[in-house]
């Protein structure tokens, strides 16, 4: 059977991986600054997570949630205090697009509304309604047209407002930072009117912040910079580093009903050791300091570098745009440095995405390396 073939890829064959890098199948040693697309949170193979996951398959691996599994609980009052979400209640799935999925759907059932309000350049995942409020039209079928979302320029509060007012809308779904379209940032004014709008119009805010999350800004959530609070938080990627494992964060207000969401895998023995493992280490190494401080040092040397026009994003989230596409300085750090970063959705612009436990000297290595090709290549210069 041959594969579905939906990807492009490198011809590069990792076969062992560690802390910020990895390394194929000849012994090449790659510097990963796209963390698997920024899924690595706390490093390759840490070995408390690796202890944590190898320990809870000796016991048991699965089982469904019919019954107790009580390190959903332990991994939930880990989150509530990283996060300082306490009390919000805590669903876990598998997968990015599923939490929005449930996101959207809680939205739904709590205000007995349809519509959804989503931004222009946002992505949200690939499955149904998920896609809908995605704003890459090249990405929907035919299906994914259901009529009941509208988007809304980011940072045009006027516009949000007027839609609101109708009191016909469930939900208004945001990124924390908007990380596929290239590190697009929502004005902290704009959130703030954002979560007052949404109070006053009885519309549920959704932040999506499956890949602003986890610490990659340099706060736990990227909303927290804004000091507003959603009414409900999807998050994936670095919670499981990359064990498959999301979740749907609801305020207390929304009250569960047995049926209303539902899945096989989620939030099973084995995703759970993974998400603790991932909190402890957040913890204990304090990756969220480091984003930021790692991700300040970065963007301040970055924007001293000329042919950048514009570097956006904070912490560990860093998106840089050029006035050329960026594939060919992104394909030289690949094959001449060793070095993968990110693409994104607008060509110009490269994303950095690297674990959280980056160092200063493995940032030093991509400066050097990021600087050399810019300074040693004439045909980028126009
Ligand atoms: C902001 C955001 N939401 C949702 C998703 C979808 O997540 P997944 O690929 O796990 O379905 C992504 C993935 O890139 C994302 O960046």
């Amino acid at each position: 059977m041959k594969l579905f073939d939906v990807y492009p890829v490198y011809p590069i064959n990792p076969v062992k991986a560690k802390g910020a890098f990895l390394w194929d199948e000849k012994g090449n040693e790659y510097l990963d600054f796209y963390g698997g697309h920024a899924v690595i949170s706390i490093g390759h193979s840490h070995p408390h997570y690796v202890e944590g996951i190898s320990n809870q398959l000796k016991n048991i691996g699965f089982y469904s949630n019919s019954v107790l599994i009580p390190q959903q609980e332990q991994l939930a009052d880990a989150l509530g205090k990283a996060s300082g979400l306490q009390d919000f209640q805590l669903f876990l799935c598998n997968s990015g697009a599923e939490a929005v999925e449930n996101a959207l759907k809680m939205a739904s059932f709590h205000t007995g509304r349809k519509k959804i309000l989503s931004f222009k350049d946002s992505f949200h995942g690939r499955t149904s309604l998920a896609v809908e409020v995605t704003s890459y039209s090249k990405m929907k079928a035919l299906v994914n047209h259901t009529g009941n979302v509208t988007f809304a320029e980011l940072n045009d509060i006027e516009l949000v407002e007027r839609e609101l007012s109708s009191g016909d809308y469930a939900a208004v779904i945001i990124e924390g930072i908007q990380g596929f379209s290239g590190i697009n940032v929502p004005e902290k004014s704009f959130l703030i009117e954002l979560r007052n709008l949404c109070t006053r119009f009885g519309t549920m805010l959704i932040l999506d912040e499956i890949q602003s999350g986890y610490g990659r800004t340099g706060d736990f959530f990227a909303f927290q910079n804004a000091g507003i609070i959603p009414d409900i938080v999807t998050i994936a990627k670095g919670m499981g580093n990359g064990f498959p494992i999301a979740g749907v964060l609801l305020k207390p207000e929304i009250q569960p009903k047995h049926g209303m969401l539902g899945t096989t895998f989620g939030g099973n023995h084995l995703a759970c050791a993974a998400g603790i493992a991932v909190l402890e280490v957040i913890e204990t190494e304090h990756l969220v300091e480091n984003s930021k401080y790692m991700g300040e040092y970065l963007i301040e040397k970055l924007r001293k570098i000329d042919l950048v026009k514009s570097v956006r994003g904070r912490g560990l989230m860093i998106g840089m745009e050029f006035d050329f596409p960026a594939a060919d300085l992104r394909k030289k750090l690949l094959t001449e440095y060793n070095i993968f970063t990110g693409s994104s959705g607008n060509q110009n612009v490269m994303r950095l995405l690297p674990p959280l436990c980056v160092t200063k000297e493995e940032c030093d290595r991509f400066l050097e390396a990021f600087e050399n090709i810019l300074a040693n290549e004439p045909f980028l210069q126009h």
